[in-house]
């Protein structure tokens, strides 16, 4: 069993050297417990400049930084900012929200939007802010026993953490690959109302162009509102729940940053894979990343030229769009970023080594000796699988926007025939599906992602392409140009789905569907998944998980020396290190801010991603800034810092050495975005918003100052 972990503090084993040294220490790689800093961190934290205690980041009963953070909706961080309520997270977190407020008349995207008073703020049906009250590592109870079915001891951890907590929801989640287990105790408030957001223009400035890229000029911020009922507890919406009284929220530095200034980031990452083998960085990076990104390239070039060509068309693709191509640029940059930081060779050195030891040690080398050969030999088994996971994901559930719609189709026809469904409901599913694919649906773009993406799919899978459909594409010879005209063309796609009517009968609906090329092609593409992709994934990644474990728990034992942070997992964490510029390619090196100027150099009148509303370019050119000036008297907008983070830390607070806010975490530099696989300080950036441009928006801009007099705001 693997309880050396919470039992010595070998494996974690941390010398106190960095007590010796001084401001210079180099910014730290990983993303730490906060309930382990103590051990593994606060000296070195501290080494690094910073002034308060570890209590003060995480106490599990004393109001500390912790309770001012928050996990915003689904998949951002958001921290409490006035002792009423007030929640910071980034624009792109609420931009579904603040679009859901939007009409044509009343587009509070492009207008932006700021309450005056509590009665004009937004509810929100569905939007939560969850506190983290307690972590508690509980590996030994759920590894006790002969541990062949945890899920027995996990419940019973939950239940008896439940009874003596009632008031707080529990979860518990593995960390090192199930290595160590810890719960997990939240708070979770159901009332969060919107309270104000820049126009796009300023909280999305440079929209995809400049996304995970610096230098940056967005104002990526967003405020809302925690409300609770009049006892101060989480409360369903209700017009007299009141401002939410936190057990903590963040002081507002607004004296400035400066280069080499500490800084910690406070949220949630979602995912990283810091200790993958070295074969298997291989086939991220010259397998699955290069296939995914050459399907999006494709898809991108195809709808850039319809968004370019055609208003109607960009405003209904913008947001597809930017889905589409966020994962593609981090791709991009997360392949270049591994090769030129040579991060294979730096795991296969790594390996080397581990090798060495392994054998230095009969009892190691029995233990773990087959371990990182068997996994190098099950992730190479489980290729050609997740190859044909990846196009099938990116063809049929995104790239081609029909083929997703018919997929739907197909099952609800399924249980239609299997008596499972009434007519009216049959309807009423296909009526909604049919109309989500049809909001913001250009079918000429989509038909030709079909006729070129389809052909790929089945060069690039060759043997493992379904053979029904490489039939089909004998039997067509290969012609998918014509395939597409005719399956966009025919009646089925024209008068049932395009020009749907209610008076059709169910039978004549489903009859015709049979008969497009798009319900041969879709049907063929999910049986195969179904039959011979995913169970061999399932399967293949059951034992990768098993070895993963054991190579984790084997990289633990045999370098004991070093320190190792858990892979980012959604669960409340601690990045550290400091303000600093980059230097990511020759004859270029990075400052570290940005200023107000960079948007006027940018500002393209008119243009979707770089136009700025005149009040908002008048308000820059007269440069009233205020106080927000920084020592040359700019405005300053961004900056970037050598925080580990990733996705989940948008929206998560930047902290200076007295915990103070200084800046919001919105983004990574394209350069470095293969932390997630591999760290390198030299290459990996995280972008924030300076505080000081969300004070200036806020007064100077929107005229929203009174929201300034609820926070603590020090110069
Ligand atoms: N790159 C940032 C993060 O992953 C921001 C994404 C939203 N902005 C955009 N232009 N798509 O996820
Ligand atoms: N924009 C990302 C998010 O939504 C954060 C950027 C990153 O991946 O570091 O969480």
């Amino acid at each position: 069993m693997y309880l050396f972990l919470n039992r010595s503090s070998r494996v974690f084993g941390f010398s106190t050297l960095f007590v010796f040294m001084s401001y210079l220490l180099p910014a730290v790689e990983g993303m730490w417990l906060p309930i382990f800093l103590e051990k593994l961190n606060a000296d070195e934290m501290k080494a690094m400049g910073m002034r308060i205690s570890v209590d003060d980041i995480y106490h599990f009963q004393k109001a500390s930084l912790k309770d001012a953070i928050v996990i915003f909706g689904g998949g951002c961080t958001g921290e409490m900012i006035s002792p009423n309520g007030l929640l910071l997270t980034n624009h792109h977190c609420g931009y579904g929200i603040i679009q859901s407020h939007s009409s044509v008349e009343n587009d509070l995207l492009s207008k932006g939007f700021w309450a005056k008073n509590s009665s004009e703020e937004l509810k929100n049906d569905g939007l939560s802010a969850t506190f983290i009250r307690m972590m508690e590592d509980v590996t030994d109870k759920v590894l006790s026993g002969d541990n062949d079915d945890l899920s027995v001891n996990i419940l019973a951890v939950m239940a008896e953490y439940q009874e003596s907590h009632p008031d707080l929801t529990f979860e518990i989640k593995p960390f090192y690959y199930g290595n160590q287990y810890i719960i997990v105790g939240k708070e979770i408030f159901k009332d969060v109302r919107l309270v104000g957001a820049p126009p796009s223009a300023i909280g999305k400035y440079g929209s995809d162009t400049d996304n995970w890229m610096w230098p940056r000029h967005t104002g990526d911020f967003a405020v809302f509102r925690v409300y609770a009922d009049a006892n101060n507890n989480p409360a369903a919406y209700a017009v007299d729940n009141v401002p939410y009284r936190s057990r903590k929220h963040l002081t507002i530095n607004a004296g400035g940053v400066k280069e080499g200034d500490f800084t910690m980031v406070f949220g949630f990452p979602g995912r990283t894979q810091q200790y993958l083998p070295a074969r298997e960085i291989e086939y991220i990076t010259q397998v699955y990343n290069p296939e995914r990104i050459e399907i999006r390239d494709l898809v991108l070039a195809n709808l850039d030229r319809r968004m370019r060509a055609s208003d109607e068309v960009r405003i209904k693709y913008a947001s597809k769009y930017a889905r589409i191509s966020n994962a593609w640029k981090k791709w991009r940059g997360e392949n270049i970023g591994i090769r030129e930081s040579n991060g294979i060779e730096r795991k296969k050195n790594m390996e080397f080594e581990f090798r060495r030891r392994l054998l230095s040690k009969p009892e190691w080398n029995q233990k773990y000796g087959y371990v990182l050969d068997s996994l190098n030999f099950y992730y190479a088994r489980v290729l050609p699988f997740k190859r044909a996971y990846f196009y099938y994901a990116e063809i049929a559930n995104q790239g081609v926007e029909a083929l997703g719609a018919m997929q739907k189709w197909i099952k609800t026809v399924e249980k239609y025939e299997a008596g499972e469904m009434s007519e009216e409901e049959v309807w009423s599913a296909l009526d909604k599906t049919i109309k989500g694919l049809k909001k913001d649906y250009a079918p000429e773009a989509d038909q030709e992602s079909f006729a070129i993406l389809m052909p790929l799919y089945l060069r690039r899978l060759g043997d493992l392409a379904p053979y029904s459909i490489t039939s089909f594409d004998k039997k067509n010879n290969g012609d998918w140009k014509t395939i597409s005209e005719e399956a966009f063309n025919d009646k089925f796609f024209v008068d049932f789905v395009l020009n749907f009517d209610e008076k059709t009968k169910v039978k004549k609906f489903i009859k015709r569907m049979k008969k497009n090329h798009l319900y041969y092609v879709a049907n063929g593409m999910v049986d195969h998944l179904n039959t011979n992709v995913l169970p061999s994934i399932y399967r293949l990644n059951d034992i990768i998980n098993q070895h993963q474990k054991t190579y984790m728990e084997a990289l633990m034992v045999i370098f004991n020396e070093k320190r190792f942070y858990p892979d980012a997992n959604f669960t409340m964490r601690v990045s550290y290190g400091k303000v600093e510029g980059f230097a990511p390619v020759d004859a270029v090196k990075y400052h570290w801010q940005t200023t107000h100027k960079g948007i006027l150099e940018k500002y393209i009148p008119g243009d979707y991603e770089f136009n700025l509303p005149d009040p908002f370019l008048e308000l820059l050119r007269s440069e009233s800034f205020g106080r927000y000036v920084n020592e040359q008297g700019l405005l300053p907008v961004c900056f970037v810092a050598s925080n580990h983070t990733t996705g989940g830390n948008s929206g998560s607070p930047a902290l200076n050495a007295d915990g103070h806010f200084i800046g919001l975490n919105f983004d990574r530099a394209w350069e470095g975005t293969m932390s997630d696989l591999n760290y390198d300080i030299k290459r990996c950036r995280n972008i924030m918003v300076d505080a000081r441009y969300i004070l200036w928006v806020i007064e100077h801009y929107a005229g929203a100052g009174y929201l300034l007099d609820e926070m603590d705001i020090v110069w």
